[in-house]
């Protein structure tokens, strides 16, 4: 018996052994569609003959609430994918908010030879030079998160519309800013908590070079005065996504405008959480005397609609996105022809 086992062992690590020199022609299982010549090269077989493919991941901020949820689950969808013939070796790396650090790190990835790489830009306003550096090297790219806007502030962004193997993965914010005031419409003093005519605000942005920031902005409040409600801006501050600058602007407005503050509006629940705490700092009452807005829902913010302190946000769906982002780099890798735009919905949460 020991015997007949230790030949067939045998047996498949000598199968094993020769799928080894087969090189790097293996193809995933289950597509026939051969990947690009630039990709097999840059896959490696495994000592199990598996081909591994290198996934290159640029983050703008390891430090940022909402972007950690949607690397962490970029990572381990990546993982759940994985076959007996198929692995995927991902690399992520923080940009640290900083253009020059994120472009010395694309750099390195196509020096390493990624066979396809996701970029969360830290400024939009230097896609080209990362488009350019990637498509140039023949990598599929993937870019999250950040939109490089056309030039009509919409999703006609030359270099990717011009690219096959460049896409963007993202949510539309004009979406999530509109809900958000939606959501103060939906109350039953649509926001006029003093029933003086108007909706008197606070504004905390996110990054401005961000659309993210931009939309949400502009939209929460169009929404109110699209409904015919009269608005009135009492601050609008830069928050950069951070939650001690949102508590930090929510304190200094509260102080400064008191009751005359009826909405705050945050553009990501990381600020909003700070807001939160400045609330209660200032003896303020959501959902008596103020109401608070964010988007992302982050799982303590959910909590907090749920119990009240909290007035609404809305779902920027992270696992939609990351699968989306994956599926798509997947499809690149595979020599699959992709599109230049894919939209993943935000949802409402009041
Ligand atoms: C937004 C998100 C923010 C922040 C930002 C980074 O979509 O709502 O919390 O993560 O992306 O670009």
């Amino acid at each position: 018996m020991k015997k007949k086992l230790l030949s067939a062992l045998l047996c498949v690590a000598m199968a094993a052994t020769l799928l080894v020199g087969c090189g790097g022609s293996d193809k995933p299982a289950g597509n026939d569609t051969p990947a690009t010549e630039q990709k097999q090269e840059a896959s490696k077989d495994d000592a199990s003959g598996a081909t591994t493919y290198n996934v290159g991941v640029a983050i703008y901020q390891f430090d940022d609430n909402f972007m950690t949820l949607y690397r962490n689950e970029i990572e381990a969808y990546f993982k759940t994918l994985e076959t007996d013939s198929v692995k995927y070796n991902v690399t992520i790396v923080d940009g640290k908010n900083d253009m020059a650090t994120q472009t010395d790190q694309i750099k390195t990835f196509i020096t390493q030879g990624m066979d396809v790489i996701i970029c969360n830009l830290v400024q939009t306003s230097s896609a080209e030079l990362i488009i350019d550096e990637v498509v140039a090297a023949n990598i599929p790219l993937v870019l999250i998160n950040r939109e490089p806007l056309g030039d009509n502030g919409d999703e006609s962004y030359a270099g990717i519309l011009d690219n096959p193997g460049v896409c963007y993965v993202g949510a539309d914010a004009r979406q999530s800013g509109t809900y958000q005031g939606e959501i103060v419409l939906g109350l039953p003093d649509k926001g006029d908590i003093n029933g003086d005519g108007k909706v008197s605000y606070v504004m905390i942005e996110g990054d401005p070079e961000n659309p993210d920031a931009q939309y949400r902005t502009q939209y929460s409040i169009k929404a109110l005065t699209d409904a015919g409600m009269e608005v009135e801006c009492l601050a609008d501050q830069v928050g950069m996504w951070a939650t001690d600058k949102g508590q930090e602007i929510a304190a200094t407005a509260l102080s400064q405008h008191g009751d005359a503050v009826e909405v705050i509006f945050c553009n990501n629940d990381g600020m909003a959480l700070g807001a939160a705490a400045a609330i209660q700092a200032a003896g303020r009452t959501v959902g008596k005397d103020i109401y608070l807005l964010g988007v992302d829902a982050l799982e303590e913010c959910q909590e907090m609609v749920k119990n009240g302190t909290m007035t609404g946000t809305v779902l920027n769906d992270h696992i939609g996105q990351s699968h989306t982002a994956v599926d798509v780099a997947i499809k690149a890798l595979n020599g699959e022809a992709i599109d230049n735009y894919y939209w993943v919905d935000y949802v409402m949460i009041k």
